[in-house]
């Protein structure tokens, strides 16, 4: 039985995990910083670096409880995109144990894993059409099949997870402010009217939206009159998910896709995958476990079995890239 040991290290999360051939999950540790960061407001890049060196070998050793080097086939690491500091950390000690241990090393792109993840719960079919939401990022992926992979939206500024943790921030929720609103917009109602953002193509922008926030919460302040934050998070998620609805809506008219998912911090949103639910009938949907929406090793892991069937390994020398392309 083939298995991965899978690390972490992209952000604010350390994370291990151990992945057999049959995408079961033999063991899986996260840790995050997030108590720390939210002090600051946000993940604080050089903060983050730190904690992971840290955190990583209790880590690893967690992550390999029950288990020895020897049933390991492989180990993989997170590459790129995310915080290069962070990711050096990853890499150091995957390159450290697959040097030591004598085993192949593979460099996994974050959204490879955030996409392929989702085959913990279903079969994946092609063409395939993967809304990426995280807190780095906002993209519409288009994949031909588990090799290829052509973007077809991103934002023109701020990703998604972004303007929900500094919409958050405005209303004076703490960091990561995602889970938070989504929860207070449950209480909310259509009170608010906030701007849809107007872009071309298949393209997101969201600092808009976000500046509107800001706007219509000092208007209020200079008028005295107190700002209803469940109104104001209601008003924000529904133009936020509506423009990310209506942008994969328009990819699906103009492409042949058999199958759309959504990928990434974002997509634990239970807004979000109510009006994916809703709307994407006519193609298969999945939605990934809420578990390994956020930063995880899982993940990692799985999207380490597509290289390893492919050959795909790294060097030793290999350099880790905080904006390493998907589609390159
Ligand atoms: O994928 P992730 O853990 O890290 C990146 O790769 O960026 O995503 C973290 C982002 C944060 O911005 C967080 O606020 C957001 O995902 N997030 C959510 C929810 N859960 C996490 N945003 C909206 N609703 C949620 N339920
Ligand atoms: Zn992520």
């Amino acid at each position: 039985m083939k298995k991965i040991l899978a690390i972490e290290t992209s952000c604010d999360e350390t994370a291990c995990a151990i992945i057999n051939e049959d995408l079961a999950i033999e063991t899986s540790v996260v840790t995050s910083q997030i108590d720390v960061h939210a002090r600051f407001g946000g993940v604080i890049p050089e903060v983050a670096s730190r904690m992971h060196v840290e955190q990583i070998s209790t880590i690893i050793k967690e992550g390999l409880k029950g288990h020895s080097m020897d049933e390991i086939t492989a180990v993989a690491y997170t590459i790129g995109p995310g915080l290069i500091g962070s990711l050096h950390i990853g890499a150091a000690a995957a390159k450290s144990l697959a040097f030591f241990f004598n085993k192949p090393l593979i460099g996994v792109h974050h959204l490879k894993g955030h996409i392929f993840v989702n085959e913990l719960v279903d079969n994946l079919e092609y063409p395939l059409l993967a809304l990426v939401v995280s807190g780095g990022h906002t993209e519409l992926v288009y994949l031909k099949d588990d090799q290829s992979f052509k973007i077809l939206g991103t934002t023109l500024d701020d990703a998604i997870g972004e303007a929900y943790d500094k919409v958050a921030r405005i209303i004076g929720l703490e960091y990561p402010g995602g889970p938070k609103i989504d929860k207070l917009a449950k209480e909310g109602k259509a009170h608010y009217s906030l701007p849809t953002p107007k872009v071309e193509g298949y393209d997101f922008s969201f600092s808009g939206l976000k500046n509107a926030c800001l706007q219509l919460t000092n208007r209020l302040n200079r008028q005295n009159e107190a700002v209803v934050d469940a109104d104001l998070a209601y008003a924000f998620q529904e133009v936020a998910l509506h423009h990310l609805l209506d942008k994969t809506l328009k990819v699906l008219k103009d492409y042949p896709v058999r199958h759309v998912l959504i990928a990434g911090g974002v997509a634990a949103n239970s807004r979000l995958r109510e009006l994916m639910s809703e709307h994407i009938t006519e193609q298969k949907l999945t939605l990934p476990p809420l578990k390994y929406c956020t930063d995880n090793a899982v993940m990692i892991g799985v999207a380490a079995f597509k290289e390893l069937k492919s050959g795909n390994f790294v060097a030793f020398d290999a350099a880790s890239s905080s904006s390493l392309a998907i589609d390159k």
